[in-house]
């Protein structure tokens, strides 16, 4: 049955499986006394039970102060199904022979821990290192090349070192202060990256990555994702220090696109982006004023915030908010670049110096006004909307959707007038 559970796993990273197909039709055989039911050791003669599998099939769970300082699984190759080592106060973990762990390999809360050998590891199903303040080396000499998840939590490690894995469902990296320089070969990651408060100063590199659902980053002072083209859910860069990002051929994110609140960024720059399928959000970037880094940005599926001290803000495709739209600027961007956009949500667009008339009200005042009624920004995954969009921009009268009758006609005149307000 543990079995069933390894072909899922196979199923589920196809990718990093086939790069060693040997692995799925390898039909486990164990020695008796090796095929476990949920077994868990607590003490050396619990841990001396596993020790002398060779082949161990079913989940195996060692934890509690109760086990050795030293855990030696030294004969043991091969466990089909879950291996957990949870909250025992052993310093070391010997497992150089272990290929193969077809379920999860879980080491959590197991706060002295210093020594991991996992030198011939390849394949697991999730790696999930998890509260281990004390190991600073991922012990994976040979480096896994197969998994379906991993997650590195709250740990002392230093580096990702051993971790050599093209497809992934989730990636998940986070709390390790020690980590300074993230830089993963990865190229597909079918359900969420997640990289959040590791060294401060940690550079994250991505350059093999061409597809990803969704993308979290914080805390981060440097990135790159040279070749990512896809994110098939939400981008979201929210309280980095880098002073630059750039995705230099994402074409498309399918859901949600937010930059918030990273104080250093005064450089934004997605040349081939066309498409947000959900909300777009730059805010509380103090540092960002050009808004000039989405040339071929035509649509987009949510509703629109970008509120900032921007200089400059061109966007010479857009056309389509399928939201609400607000635009305000303390700096000396103007309302111009938006002028033939079609909004069917609310819209209001505020800039400080304007081009156009009506740049006398104080901003700040009209602006909480109006944020009480709205409050449909995050009205991120509209992706109804997209398939209506012919309906839309007809010549450069500012607002379309008429079924918001009078409420639309009144954004569309103050809209064509270069400002709307409330
Ligand atoms: C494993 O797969 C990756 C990505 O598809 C590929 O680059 C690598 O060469 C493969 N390795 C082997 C040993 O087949
Ligand atoms: C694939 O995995 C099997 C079982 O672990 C191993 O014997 C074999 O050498 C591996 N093949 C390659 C090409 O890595
Ligand atoms: C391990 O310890 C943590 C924190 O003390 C606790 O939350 C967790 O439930 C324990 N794990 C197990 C499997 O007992
Ligand atoms: C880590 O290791 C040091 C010395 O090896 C030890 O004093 C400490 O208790 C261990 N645990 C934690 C959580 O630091
Ligand atoms: C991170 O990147 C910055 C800028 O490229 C560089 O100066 C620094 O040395 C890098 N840090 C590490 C740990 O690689
Ligand atoms: C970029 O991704 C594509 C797949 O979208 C792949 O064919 C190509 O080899 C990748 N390039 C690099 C430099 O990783
Ligand atoms: C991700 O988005 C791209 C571009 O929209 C699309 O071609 C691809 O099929 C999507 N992938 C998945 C897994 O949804
Ligand atoms: C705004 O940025 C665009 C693109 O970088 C540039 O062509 C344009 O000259 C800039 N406008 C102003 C007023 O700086
Ligand atoms: C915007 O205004 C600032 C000062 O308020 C000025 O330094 C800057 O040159 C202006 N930028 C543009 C593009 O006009
Ligand atoms: C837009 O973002 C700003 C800054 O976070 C916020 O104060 C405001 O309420 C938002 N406006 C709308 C209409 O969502
Ligand atoms: C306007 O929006 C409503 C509700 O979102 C929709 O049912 C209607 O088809 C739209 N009309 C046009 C002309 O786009």
């Amino acid at each position: 049955m543990q079995f069933k559970k390894l072909l899922l796993a196979c199923g589920l990273s196809g990718v990093a499986l086939a790069n060693n197909s040997t692995l799925t039709t390898n039909t486990p055989t164990a020695a008796s006394g090796c095929s476990f039911s949920a077994y868990t050791a607590t003490d050396s003669k619990g841990v001396a039970k596993v020790a002398a599998c060779a082949t161990a099939i079913g989940d195996v769970t060692i934890h509690g102060s109760g086990a050795p300082s030293t855990i030696d699984l030294s004969s043991v190759k091969e466990i089909y199904g879950d291996f957990h080592v949870s909250n025992v106060t052993s310093y070391t973990l010997l497992a150089p022979n272990l290929e193969l762990v077809s379920g999860e390999l879980e080491l959590t809360g197991n706060t002295n821990l210093a020594t991991l050998n996992l030198a011939q590891l390849v394949t697991v199903g999730t790696l999930r290192l998890e509260a281990l303040p004390n190991l600073s080396k991922t012990g994976l000499t040979s480096g896994i090349t197969s998994a379906d998840s991993v997650i590195v939590s709250d740990t002392g490690l230093s580096s990702l070192d051993g971790i050599n894995v093209f497809k992934l469902k989730e990636f998940n990296v986070n709390n390790n202060d020690q980590i300074e320089s993230i830089n993963s070969g990865l190229e597909q990651v079918t359900d969420s990256i997640y990289i959040s408060y590791n060294a401060e100063k940690v550079n994250v590199t991505l350059d093999k990555l061409s597809t990803a659902k969704d993308v979290y980053l914080e805390s981060i002072s440097s990135f790159s994702a040279q070749n990512l083209t896809a994110v098939n859910g939400s981008l979201s860069l929210y309280s980095n220090s880098m002073d630059k990002v750039e995705f230099p051929v994402l074409k498309s994110i399918d859901s949600s696109l937010s930059i918030n609140k990273n104080d250093d960024l005064n450089e934004v720059n997605f040349p081939k982006l066309e498409k947000v399928g959900g909300a777009f959000v730059v805010e509380n970037n103090d540092d960002l004023e050009d808004l000039s880094g989405f040339p071929k940005l035509s649509s987009v599926g949510g509703s629109v915030n970008m509120t900032g001290t921007f200089d400059n803000a061109t966007f010479d495709s857009l056309k389509k908010v399928s939201g609400a739209f607000y635009f305000d600027t303390d700096g000396n961007a103007t309302c111009s670049a938006f002028k033939k956009l079609s909004v069917q949500g609310k819209s209001k667009c505020h800039a400080s110096t304007s081009s156009s008339k009506s740049s006398s009200k104080s901003g700040k005042s009209s602006k909480s006004d109006s944020t009480s009624k709205s409050s449909s920004d995050s009205g991120s995954d509209s992706k109804s909307s997209s398939s209506g969009s012919s309906s839309s921009s007809k010549k450069s009268e500012a607002i379309v959707n008429t079924s918001f009758s009078t409420f639309a006609a009144v954004v569309a005149t103050f809209f064509t007038a270069g400002i709307a307000l409330f």
